[in-house]
């Protein structure tokens, strides 16, 4: 399959102050093209600082990046008309209409008036915006302010979409409405650069995904894939009258609210299931989720923020 965005080597050192702080060291990543990938990560992982270089908005230390076939460090122009980044904090779009906003947008990208009419339009619907039309971008609560820079990038005609942090500070129907907008983009054969700190996100709208730890690539695959990585793929929870000791022979057996969580390989975690029904105890027994496959992998929880604070392990 053709890769949308390819780097090598990739590495970006930040240098203020005499300070310096490796923000990417060395990243190899492959996104395809038509498919949504995720970039995970905690916060200061290096997602933001990825996005920018292979957007070319920023230049990188070292390293090669190539997108949609063009060398992106030497040939930015070509790449920019063919790529859709929602803006830094941009004060003076907030000074228009959420409908302005859109179309200007558009307009400005060389789309002739009737169709950025009737993207915009479509957008607007399709991200529940319509109402709020008229509104300046300036009065929106934060939320709204980012649902109004999404649709403005879905409904742009760019073969790559780059999304930093889409549904950050949203509630969960916006969340909702805001996936189902991106996988209709996907859908159209579009490719989909997104970051989260949200793993059910990144797994459930992601074709492929890497996690970036420390400016590093440390997993990358398709959600199976990974969960593959993990010698006990599935969840059993068990609440009620069984004992630890009864269940440690299953698998490996953690404390949670009101019972127990295990960790089975599959024949295991079906049997304890079997058991526990048998006992009349309440269980639930599920492929292991992104969040415990990484919880056993890097062994503390994505949202547990980190910012910055150490060096790159290794
Ligand atoms: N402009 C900058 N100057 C100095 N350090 C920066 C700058 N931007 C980001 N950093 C640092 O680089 C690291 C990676 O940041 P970033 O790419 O924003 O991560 P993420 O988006 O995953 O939260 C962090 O340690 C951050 O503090
Ligand atoms: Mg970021």
């Amino acid at each position: 399959m053709s890769a949308a965005i390819r780097t090598r080597g990739l590495e970006k050192v930040y240098r203020s102050q005499g300070h310096e702080t490796r923000a990417l060291a060395g990243v190899d990543l492959e996104v395809p093209s038509g498919a949504i990938y995720g970039l995970i990560g905690r916060n200061g992982a290096g997602k933001t600082t990825f996005i920018r270089i292979t957007s070319t908005q920023l230049l990188p230390t070292a390293g090669e990046v190539t997108v949609l076939d063009h060398d992106a460090l030497r040939d930015p122009r070509s790449v920019r008309s063919r790529i859709a980044v929602i803006p830094q904090e941009s004060r003076p779009l907030y000074f228009l209409s959420v409908d302005e906003l859109v179309y200007l947008y558009l307009k400005l990208r060389g789309m002739p008036s009737e169709e950025a009419h009737a993207r915009t339009d479509r957008v607007l619907q399709e991200l529940d915006l319509t109402s709020r039309r008229k509104l300046l971008v300036s009065r929106l609560s934060g939320g709204m302010r980012r649902r109004a820079m999404v649709a403005m990038v879905l409904a742009s005609d760019a073969e790559v979409l780059y999304l930093d942090e889409p549904t950050t500070g949203l509630d969960p129907i916006a969340r909702r409405e805001v996936w189902a907008a991106i996988q209709r983009a996907s859908r159209e054969k579009r490719t989909v650069l997104l970051t989260t700190h949200y793993l059910d996100e990144a797994e459930a709208l992601s074709a492929r995904l890497a996690l970036i730890e420390n400016g590093r690539r440390l997993l990358e695959g398709s959600p199976a894939e990974i969960r593959s990585r993990i010698p006990r793929p599935f969840r059993v929870t068990v609440r009620g009258v069984l004992g630890r000791a009864e269940l440690e022979p299953y698998g490996e057996v953690t404390t949670i609210e009101g019972g127990f969580l295990v960790f089975a390989r599959e024949a295991d975690a079906r049997e304890l299931t079997l058991m526990a029904l048998q006992r009349g105890a309440p269980v639930a027994m599920a492929p292991a989720s992104l969040e415990d496959v990484f919880l056993q992998m890097v062994g503390r929880p994505l949202d547990e923020g980190s910012e910055s604070s150490g060096e790159a392990s290794e």
